[in-house]
């Protein structure tokens, strides 16, 4: 049987860099896109099972062209991330707010428009959300909206682009270097605290968040479904 291609954009990181390897280690064709040349660079060393390439989620030609490269793709797998529009209210900065949904909710839309014509058709497509869109911890409300607004996106696309398949996975906290813009001490302070009061007793793992986003992306029953990966925290208080 021909090699699976999945195409993981926002791969050269975290919980993308996990699911990509994950996807490689059962034998398909795994591509990684992201916007540091820098860490493309690291990913062609460190994972030489991948084949990375730069290219930026919100740049409608730039996804077209590597879609089109890489056709057709099996899988697709949109992890692109941003921290902008976190901060209580009165103090929320409505610029990084928007900023905030351009580069996640329109970055994950432009990944799909774009790659759409050259998808399988049984192709799966992948999001990742956050918790952040069910839990109430205070200094959340724009970045749970944007998280919501992504879990939107599943239900009527996995309708609409039937048969291919339409799922996410909710995360909770996750150690990845998606939390470096915060002081190290700060982090794991945090972290410390969740660890206490988490039903699981630890903060996630990328790999952990990379086995349900392998399941949704290969289980060829699962489609228009938002799966919690979060360790319990939409049950506890932060
Ligand atoms: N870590 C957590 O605690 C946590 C919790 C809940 C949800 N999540 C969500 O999980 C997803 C993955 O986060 P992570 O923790 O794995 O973060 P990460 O380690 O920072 O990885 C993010 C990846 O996305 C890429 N990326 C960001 N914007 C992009 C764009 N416009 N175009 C192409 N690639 C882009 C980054 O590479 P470049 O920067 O080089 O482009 C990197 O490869 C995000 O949507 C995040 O909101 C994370």
């Amino acid at each position: 049987m021909a090699s699976r291609t999945t195409l993981v954009f926002g791969g050269t990181s975290g919980i993308g860099l996990a699911t990509a390897r994950q996807l490689a280690a059962r034998g398909e064709t795994v591509h990684v896109a992201g916007r540091s040349a820098e860490r493309v660079a690291s990913v062609r060393v460190e994972a030489p099972e991948l084949s990375a390439h730069v290219a930026d989620g919100t740049d409608h030609a730039a996804v077209a062209a590597l879609a089109e490269g890489v056709a057709p793709i099996d899988a697709l797998v949109i992890t692109i991330s941003s921290s902008a529009g976190n901060g209580p209210l009165a103090e929320l900065d409505l610029a990084e707010l928007r900023k905030g949904f351009d580069e996640k909710v329109l970055g994950m839309l432009t990944v799909m428009q774009a790659a759409l014509p050259h998808l399988s058709p049984d192709a799966s497509i992948t999001l990742v959300g956050a918790i952040s869109a069910h839990t109430a911890m205070p200094g959340t409300a724009g970045i749970g909206a944007i998280n919501a607004a992504v879990e939107a996106l599943v239900r009527p696309l996995s309708i609409e682009l039937a048969p291919r398949r339409v799922n996410a996975v909710s995360p909770g906290l996750v150690d990845t270097p998606w939390w470096n813009a915060l002081p190290a001490e700060t982090r794991d302070a945090y972290f410390s605290a969740a660890e206490a009061a988490l039903p699981v007793g630890h903060v996630s793992t990328a790999d952990e968040v990379g086995e349900a986003v392998v399941l949704l992306a290969t289980n060829s029953s699962m489609t228009g479904t938002v799966v919690p990966v979060d360790g319990g925290v939409r049950f506890v208080q932060l």
